[in-house]
């Protein structure tokens, strides 16, 4: 019996590593937390800080970290994931999010961007995030929904059944992803897990139909 497989349509999970970010943590400690107000949505142990804005507008210490996740996110989404003939990226919103053990986040995607993006300030060796096949009990075909033996590669080594993926992350690691990509976490084992996630989207689409863009 001959066969062989050919593996279709990658999704790409890109991650950099930034180094140390240890002076926007103590920043986060010592001041985000005790100016935020109303712009803290608390859901048990995981907290979004400015979850509705974009807070590299609101402090001028994220500025530089602003100007390299702008020049990344535009290496992403033109060069690596190759949309070149669209627009220069902007921010359309960035937020923090801090989590304490026990904390989890439910598998979602984000809307009104096409990039998705979190740089990881404080992590330790249990963290991660989960990727969710597009294709799941959630999804909105109508396909039948199966569930394989288990979530590890077949004894030929394909994985085409797997309906998610973890991607482990240290501090100072950002991860790039394409907005329709579900992805969350249940019962976080890192105390003080801090992030800050941002949506990105291209100033002009390379099709007919543009987004609508407030001037
Ligand atoms: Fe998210």
């Amino acid at each position: 019996m001959q066969w062989e497989a050919a593996s279709l349509f990658a999704t790409p999970v890109f991650k950099f590593s930034m180094g140390d970010m240890q002076n926007l943590v103590k920043f986060f400690h010592e001041t985000i937390k005790n100016d935020v107000g109303d712009e803290r949505d608390a859901q048990g142990a995981l907290s979004h800080y400015f979850s509705r804005f974009n807070v590299f507008e609101k402090y001028a210490e994220f500025s530089s970290l602003q100007s390299k996740l702008s020049q990344m996110g535009g290496f992403v989404y033109r060069d690596l994931m190759h949309y070149q003939k669209s627009g220069d990226l902007y921010f359309t919103n960035a937020w923090l999010n801090l989590c304490e053990i026990g904390g989890s986040q439910p598998a979602h995607n984000h809307v009104n961007c096409l990039l998705c993006g979190t740089l990881y300030l404080h992590a330790d060796e249990n963290t991660h995030l989960n990727f969710y096949h597009p294709l799941n009990n959630s999804s909105f075909h109508s396909e039948l929904y199966d569930r394989a033996a288990d979530d590890v590669p077949n004894a030929h080594g394909l994985k085409f059944h797997r309906r998610e993926a973890k991607i482990s992350v240290k501090s100072g690691d950002c991860l790039f992803w394409p907005s329709w990509l579900k992805h969350g976490y249940s019962d976080n084992k890192t105390a003080g897990r801090l992030s800050l996630s941002f949506n990105m989207m291209p100033d002009k689409l390379n099709v007919d139909y543009q987004p609508f863009m407030q001037s």
